[in-house]
């Protein structure tokens, strides 16, 4: 069985030849003297005509949608009148002397053949395979394809190593729930799956491999979004005797080669940095969303004689009051934000609208009976007639944190990046290295325990300033999507055990669980940094794709349950006994 091309690759070049094509029928058209059948394969479609006198015609009355067939035939240019543009090989016609049927198909659950699909979600996951065959899906794959294979190119040109890490493995925390896996050999004890290969690459530093990257699989239980999966794919990378403008110069260089590889995109280098700070601040994100502009404005001042008990109760209790001018808006769409706005953690949205009065603008409705004339005439200078102003009001954190949630709801309310084709990257740096766990009541990292605190600031380590110390890291941002992440690391004993003991693990506890790495950190480690990015997160932004889940070829929905498979799955008593599991669902 030799195919002699692909379907769409067939061209003018072939014109009189005699090829064989193999695909899928992706349509007939059945006549009394002709019958046409669209072929599909990876590569694109063509059209076979076979006329009544044909010998192949009686088989090719019997063909149905994706059945699988093999056509040997003569490549002919059709008559001008029946030429189409709609795809690449619309010009040409193969006329058939041998068509075989190799396997028969049942009529799939939905089309496959270009015509719009509207189906449920899982549908198209239960039947993923079908999905694939889609035009639309396996464009997202073969983008990811050109993705992986221009990171091997460019990082193997830069001298990197890739090196595989174990998936049966002790616990790296990142921030999620480990997926345990009970070992059969060592009755009561667990594997966890890697959530980063994290200490694994660290530990290849102090091996010397010097540059490692590895496409590598990661395991994190937690909540599912429409950017996370629970196994889902990093590009992770440690350098050694690196700072962060190597680490960050790389990078950008790698994602210009990637974009310039798989989508032809220049990327404009380097990319804007913002602190940590500064992008709360701002956008009320650490991963801002800079297509389009709406900033969070700073108003402590402006009220702080208010007599409004919001304003006036979040200033006492050394919050902040912030704004955001938002376009004129009805009041229903004002409670529609008033609803995100508790959703992330506020009380309620004040707002005031400002409206024209004669040649001047003036303010009304909302809390405009609480503000003083100096308030006003103050809000007026940030607002124009026809705008609503949005208030936040409370602890820092939470008045930022709804104001940005909000400013994203306008974004999704008024269109404003639909449409938009570009490519906003960001560096988020200037990290605080741990923040506050009010339920622990005690600090916890922020990225994870194996990142440097600025050098600076090492003597703050168990002092009462110990929250203001900054960390050694970057995030890497796009389109308001946090797509990587990373640090210069701890490569010296004392700095990592006092890091340990500032998020609350005793030494002894410390030892428990990462003695091998602190143990390795005394036999000679380089100074070393890394990242790691989401690659199913960068795909995703890449191909403009809404969910993660349309550029992973087998996703779980967001349930975690795999569609297709029926994963998860309950199993057998005797494999539990043999794994020394039992199994109790607590009501
Ligand atoms: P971090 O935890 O930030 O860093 O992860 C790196 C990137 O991985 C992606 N990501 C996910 N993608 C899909 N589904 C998920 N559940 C999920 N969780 C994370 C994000 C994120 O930016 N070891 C460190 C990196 C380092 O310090 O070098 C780490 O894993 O895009």
């Amino acid at each position: 069985m030799k195919r002699t091309s692909y379907v769409g690759l067939v061209n003018e070049s072939h014109l009189e030849q005699n090829i064989t094509l193999q695909g899928w029928v992706s349509r007939t058209r059945d006549f009394p003297a002709q019958v046409f059948i669209v072929l599909r394969d990876r590569s694109g479609i063509m059209q076979v005509t076979v006329e009544a006198d044909n010998p192949c015609f009686e088989i090719a009355k019997t063909l149905k949608q994706e059945y699988v067939i093999e056509v040997e035939g003569v490549v002919r240019l059709r008559a001008e009148s029946n030429q189409t543009k709609d795809y690449a090989t619309g010009a040409l016609e193969l006329i058939p002397s041998r068509l075989t049927i190799l396997n028969t198909a049942k009529l799939p659950p939905f089309p496959v053949d270009g015509t719009p699909v509207n189906v449920s979600e899982d549908l198209r996951l239960k039947y993923r395979y079908l999905d694939i065959r889609r035009e639309p899906v396996l464009n997202t794959l073969k983008l990811r394809h050109l993705v992986t294979s221009s990171i091997y190119e460019f990082l193997n040109a830069e001298g990197f190593i890739s090196v595989e890490t174990p998936y049966l493995t002790k616990s790296t925390p990142e921030g999620a729930r480990d997926f345990l896996v009970p070992s059969r050999l060592n009755p009561g004890e667990f594997y966890a799956l890697p959530q980063s290969p994290q200490l694994f690459k660290q530990l290849l530093m102090i091996g010397n491999v010097d540059r490692y990257f590895q496409i590598a699989r990661c395991f994190r239980d937690e909540d599912l979004r429409a950017d996370r999966q629970p196994d889902f794919t990093q590009l992770d990378m440690e350098m050694s005797f690196v700072d962060i403008e190597d680490i960050l110069e790389l990078q950008e260089r790698l994602l210009a080669h990637i974009f310039r590889r798989a989508m032809n995109v220049e990327l404009t280098l380097p990319f804007p940095r913002m602190k940590y700070a500064e992008a709360l601040d701002v956008y009320g994100s650490d991963k801002p969303d800079l297509r389009f502009g709406c900033p969070i404005v700073e108003a402590s001042q402006i009220f702080a004689q208010s007599e409004f008990k919001a304003f006036s109760s979040a200033l006492e209790g050394s919050g902040v009051i912030k704004f955001l001018v938002a376009p004129e808006l009805s009041r229903k769409q004002i409670d529609e934000l008033e609803r995100v706005a508790k959703q992330n953690g506020a009380a309620g949205l004040a707002w005031v609208k400002c409206t024209q009065n004669g040649e001047s603008t003036g303010l009304e409705g909302g809390i405009t009976k609480f503000l003083s004339d100096t308030e006003k005439t103050a809000l007026q200078g940030h607002v124009k007639a026809g705008e609503t102003v949005l208030f936040g009001a409370g602890p820092q954190g939470k008045a930022v944190g709804a104001l940005g949630a909000v400013r994203l709801a306008l974004r999704d309310m008024f269109g404003w990046v639909e449409g938009k084709t570009g490519f906003d990257f960001s560096w988020i740096v200037d990290f605080p290295l741990l923040e506050f766990d009010e339920e622990r009541q005690s600090y916890t990292y922020m990225h994870h325990p194996f990142t440097s605190p600025m050098q600076g600031d090492l003597p703050m380590f168990g002092t009462p300033q110990m929250g203001q110390m900054r960390a050694q890291a970057y995030d890497l941002v796009l389109n308001g999507f946090e797509v990587g992440g990373g640090s210069i690391r701890i490569h010296n004993l004392e700095v990592q055990e006092k890091m340990f003991q500032a998020i609350g693990f005793s030494l002894e506890e410390a030892h428990h669980r990462f003695g091998f790495f602190m143990e390795a950190l005394e036999y000679g480690t380089p100074p070393h940094g890394g990242v790691a990015w989401g690659l199913d997160r960068l795909v995703m932004l890449m191909s403009g794709a809404s969910s993660i889940r349309e550029v992973i070829a087998f996703p779980k929905n967001n349930r975690g349950v795999d569609l297709m498979a029926q994963a998860p799955s309950s199993v057998d008593l005797k494999q539990l006994e043999e794994l020394h599991v039992r199994v109790e669902i607590k009501e």
